[in-house]
């Protein structure tokens, strides 16, 4: 147990999300049905794993929330006052900040991405790209404490 306590993550940067979304504020909290596209920017040494992205429609796109608070494991949302433990919500703040986005990949150029779906503010790092797949779509999975709320406003 102690050891696994003590292994620590070793993450690399693989690249950076270039967003008009300046502030938190600016940013939706899901970006997947947003209009606006954005620009992955993938650093030159990681452009060889690029390799035939550009036939997978969607992605899924890991980025490091870097002005996360990461001592918050409790947490409310913008869905009710109730109090929720932090990995049942997809709030920023938690102890390893990383957003999850399901893009559509609308072109690439060499190892510039352009995408539409993203939530990330400009110049948050990328840590992982992986093709988003007809497996990864459960059309009946449920978050009960939210969707209850979903369809009390109808
Ligand atoms: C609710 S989170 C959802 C992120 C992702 N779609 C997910 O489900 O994991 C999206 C919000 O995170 C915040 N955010 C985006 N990029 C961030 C960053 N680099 N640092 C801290 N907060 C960020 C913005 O306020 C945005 O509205």
């Amino acid at each position: 147990m102690d050891k696994q306590r003590s292994r620590p993550a070793q993450l690399k940067q693989i690249g950076v999300v270039h967003s008009r979304y300046r502030t938190k504020k600016d940013a939706p909290s899901q970006g997947r049905h947003r209009r606006e596209e954005c620009t992955l920017e993938i650093f030159e040494e990681y452009e060889p794993g690029l390799l035939d992205i550009e036939k997978c429609s969607h992605l899924i796109v890991l980025y490091w929330q870097h002005e996360s608070r990461r001592d918050i494991v409790r947490t409310k949302t913008p869905w009710g006052p109730e109090i929720h433990g932090v990995f049942a919500t997809r709030s920023p703040n938690r102890p390893n900040p990383i957003g999850f986005c399901v893009v559509d990949l609308l072109e690439r150029k060499g190892r510039l991405l352009k995408v539409k779906g993203m939530d990330a503010l400009d110049g948050s790092p990328i840590i992982d790209i992986k093709p988003y797949s007809r497996l990864d779509c459960i059309p009946d999975s449920r978050i009960a404490w939210r969707d209850r709320d979903l369809q009390k406003e109808g």
